[in-house]
C-alpha cells in the first residue's frame, strides 16, 4: 500500500488521467503483474514470440511505436531497444520508470495522448445517444497518426470503450445492458482499426476481446466478446490468459481472457 501511495505522488500524470483512474489502473496494473507474474508467462511468452516472429519480415527496423504501452509487459523495453533504433511508447499515463529512461535515453520518446480521443468529452454525456453521437463525431476524425516500421498496439483495443462507458453509467445513473455494451466496444474497436489502418507501417495488433469467468469449482459462470472486423489484417493465433486466478480479483470468479494476435496484411 505505501509503495502504491508513492507511486501514486511521484509518477507524472495528467488531471484527466488522474480524474479517469488511469494513474490509479496503472499502478495497480504493475501490483497485478508482480503477484500474478507465473500464470501471465505463457500469455507474455506468446506476446514475445509474436513480435520476434513478426520483426524478422519488416524490410527495416529503424523505429517502433508501441499504442496503450503501459509497463511494456508484453514486449519489455529491453526486446525493443535491442531490435529498433527509435522507440515511441503511447498511452494516456506513463509509468515512473519509462519517464526515467526516455530522460536518459534519447532513442526513448513518451507520447502522452488520448487514443480513444473521447477523455475531454466524458462530462458533457447525458444520455445514450450522447455517448453515440459522440461516437459518430469519433468516427469522422483523425485520432492519431503515426509513422515507424512497425507499430503494435498492445491489448489497448478493448480498454478503449470502457471509461466512455463507466462515465455514462455514472452521469446517468443508469446501467447499460449487454447488447449496448457490446455495440459501444464494437464502435471503438472499429474507430481505433480505422486509425492504425491509416498509419505508414506494419501493424502488430494484440487485443482481449473475449472473457471467461468461472466460479471456484471451475464451472463457467459467463463468457463475453463482441465483434470487431480486422479487415486489412491477418490473425496470427489467439490464446487464453489467466488475468486473474480465483482470489485475485474475487474469491468468487476467476477471469481469463481470449487474446488475439492480428497482423497487418500491407508488404507480407
Ligand atoms: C492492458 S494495458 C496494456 C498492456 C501493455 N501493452 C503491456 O505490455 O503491459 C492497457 C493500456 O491502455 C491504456 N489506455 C486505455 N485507454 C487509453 C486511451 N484512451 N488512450 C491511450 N491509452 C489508453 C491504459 O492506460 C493502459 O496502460
Amino acid at each position: 500500500m505505501i509503495r502504491e501511495a508513492i507511486e501514486m505522488i511521484f509518477t507524472p500524470a495528467t488531471p484527466l488521467a488522474k480524474k479517469y483512474g488511469f494513474l490509479y489502473h496503472s499502478i495497480s496494473l504493475k501490483h497485478r503483474y508482480e503477484r500474478c507474474e507465473k500464470v501471465w508467462l505463457p500469455h507474455l511468452k506468446n506476446c514475445q514470440d509474436i513480435f520476434l516472429q513478426t520483426i524478422q519480415d519488416l524490410p527495416q527496423k529503424k523505429s517502433v511505436v508501441v499504442l496503450g504501452s503501459a509497463h511494456l509487459h508484453e514486449i519489455p523495453l529491453h526486446l525493443l531497444a535491442n531490435n529498433f533504433e527509435s522507440i515511441t511508447l503511447v498511452d494516456v499515463v506513463h509509468p515512473l520508470k519509462h519517464h526515467w529512461a526516455a530522460k536518459r535515453n534519447s532513442r526513448l520518446k513518451l507520447v502522452t495522448l488520448d487514443l480513444g480521443g473521447s477523455l475531454a468529452e466524458l462530462e458533457k454525456l447525458k444520455s445514450l445517444q450522447d455517448l453515440k453521437n459522440l461516437i459518430q463525431d469519433l468516427s469522422q476524425k483523425e485520432l492519431f497518426h503515426f509513422e515507424a516500421d512497425l507499430i503494435v498496439s498492445g491489448n489497448l483495443l478493448s480498454q478503449l470503450a470502457l471509461l466512455p462507458m463507466e462515465a455514462l453509467e455514472k452521469y446517468t445513473s443508469k446501467n447499460l445492458i449487454l447488447e449496448e455494451k457490446d455495440e459501444i466496444c464494437t464502435a471503438y474497436g472499429e474507430i481505433h482499426l480505422k486509425n492504425l489502418r491509416a498509419c505508414k507501417g506494419r501493424k502488430l495488433v494484440y487485443t482481449d476481446r473475449a472473457v471467461t469467468y468461472r466460479d471456484p469449482e471451475g464451472k463457467v459462470t459467463y463468457t463475453g466478446s463482441y465483434p470487431v472486423h480486422f479487415d486489412g489484417f491477418t490473425k496470427i493465433k489467439d490464446w487464453n490468459w489467466m488475468l486473474a486466478p480465483l482470489k485475485e480479483a474475487s474469491k468468487d470468479y476467476s477471469i481469463e481472457m481470449n487474446v488475439e494476435a492480428y497482423i497487418s496484411n500491407e508488404g507480407r
